[in-house]
């Protein structure tokens, strides 16, 4: 097999805003090579429709913060969130200077309003096209230093006396081997392990197998986040919130509101409206017959649901998996407890989203971190040895990694039963070995890894929440 060797100062594995964000911001004397596993926009962000959440419009980030930690449930952790918050007042002014121009109702911004926001804060751009064009205008602007490939799918990261020195993969059938001063997991989420979710297909959680691999810490695996309104067809569109904001519904099919039993109504924090869903016995729509200027404000959405022949007065909707709050632990510059490795955009657990990560905030996450992280990459040697162990991977056939994949589609949902994931886990125990590798078997053994992590995660937070409800019964029969 054919090898191509890379030699650079840093390594970022991930081309959604996060990846980009630090690419941009790194000095320019550094040599950096930038991989994505298929095209550059098969990104999350590239997919983000309401928008970017920032205060630069108020007095202070104060109203901010509080909804971010009260979305959390309280369990976000405050210095960081005030780090979020506070930095990404500039957010907004910094994008600009790099190009981006936010929608505007004449001369004022057009700010949107999303569910658990106490107020207007989403700015966007081209309606619900934001990640779409935020992200071509930044990529515009990557400058000469950085070197971008596509199709690299990278597999394994190498360690050279305690530190990370390098990752090894694929450019395309070619294997590779880059070695580097540093490297950033900008690698997103996991929603592309099964089919009924928002998330691009690619996006699989391998950057948690790479870490993992490394001995980096990783936590709160099981916070995975459920958007309620993936359109309700056979192939998931995500229906953005920002048309709640912008006064559409949720409603029976009588038509009456299901969240009436919420002060906040249809706006109520994405996981309550979730779950109310979830338990709703028949469909559920979108009536967006109070939202002005649709077809304006959300050309997106209009064009899909015409291609499926779907009423836009009227949306059928259901939730999917979204977004995974848990990741790399990474201290406030997305360094994790591995030297030479950072983490950064929804692969990392930057401690800002506790339970339940409020609308939006996700691209500001990537902004603001990103930027520390460029800040604090400290470039290592280079001419280290670098040494890189033979690797094996799953032999398994393309067909039965399917059918596993549709095993992880019946326990990653918002409400799992313990004996769909004890099954997964004990179909995948002993998986046979080969260290003939190929870029498809690479691709399904880091897919099986990430689920397996989170089954473990899930099963064991289920796990304690029955014994929870156990302990809370007997207490009520006892006292
Ligand atoms: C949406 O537009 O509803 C999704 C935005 C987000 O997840 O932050």
């Amino acid at each position: 097999m054919s090898l191509q060797l890379e030699r650079v100062d840093v390594l970022i594995i991930g081309a959604g805003l996060a990846a980009v964000t630090v690419a941009l911001h790194l000095p320019q004397t550094l040599n950096v090579l930038l991989v994505s596993k298929r095209e550059v926009t098969r990104a999350n962000s590239d997919m983000a429709q309401g928008g970017i959440a920032s205060s630069y419009l108020e007095p202070s980030s104060v109203d901010h913060e509080r909804d971010t930690l009260v979305a959390s449930k309280m369990a976000a952790i405050p210095e960081r969130v005030y780090m979020l918050v506070e930095e990404g007042r500039s957010a907004i002014g910094d994008l600009e200077r790099f190009g981006v121009v936010f929608d505007r109702d004449g001369a004022a911004y057009a700010v949107g309003r999303e569910g658990a926001h106490g107020m207007n804060r989403i700015f966007h751009v081209g309606g619900d096209e934001t990640g779409r064009h935020v992200m071509a205008t930044l990529r515009r602007q990557l400058p000469d230093n950085v070197t971008v490939m596509e199709h690299v799918l990278i597999d394994t990261l190498v360690k050279t006396d305690g530190c990370v020195s390098g990752a090894t993969g694929y450019n395309g059938e070619t294997r590779l081997h880059v070695q580097a001063g540093a490297v950033v997991l900008a690698t997103g989420g996991i929603g592309g392990l099964i089919d009924w979710t928002s998330n691009c297909r690619s996006v699989t959680g391998d950057g948690l197998v790479l870490a993992e691999e490394v001995g980096a810490r990783l936590t709160n695996l099981s916070r995975i986040q459920f958007h309620p309104t993936l359109l309700a067809v056979d192939s998931p569109h995500l229906v953005t919130e920002a048309l709640r904001g912008a006064g559409a519904m949720l409603v029976d099919s009588s038509g009456r509101p299901v969240m009436a039993h919420h002060p906040l109504g249809s706006l109520a924090p994405r996981d309550e409206v979730a779950r109310t869903l979830t338990r709703h016995d028949g469909p559920v729509y979108l009536d967006t017959s109070r939202v002005e200027r649709i077809k304006e404000r959300f050309p997106k959405l209009v064009a899909t649901c015409d291609m499926h022949g779907i009423d836009i007065r009227r949306i059928p909707v259901r939730p999917g998996l979204h977004f995974h709050m848990g990741g790399v632990d990474v201290d406030a510059d997305g360094r994790t407890s591995v030297a030479g490795l950072y983490a950064v955009g929804e692969v990392a657990d930057s401690g800002v989203h506790g339970m339940n990560r409020l609308a939006s905030n996700s691209l500001l996450e990537c902004w603001v971190f990103g930027k520390r992280v460029a800040a604090a990459v400290t470039v290592e040697e280079k001419e280290k040895p670098f040494t890189v162990d033979e690797t094996t991977v799953y032999e398994i056939s393309v067909d039965l990694f399917s059918r596993y994949r549709q095993q992880i589609g019946k326990w990653l949902t918002i409400s799992p039963q313990i004996g769909d994931i004890t099954s997964f886990l004990e179909n995948t125990h002993e998986l046979p070995q080969t260290k003939h590798v190929s870029r498809q078997l690479s691709e399904q053994t880091l897919s099986l890894k990430a689920a397996r992590l989170l089954a473990h995660a899930v099963m064991r937070t289920e796990a304690s929440n029955e014994q929870n409800r156990i302990t809370r019964t007997v207490d009520s029969i006892f006292t």
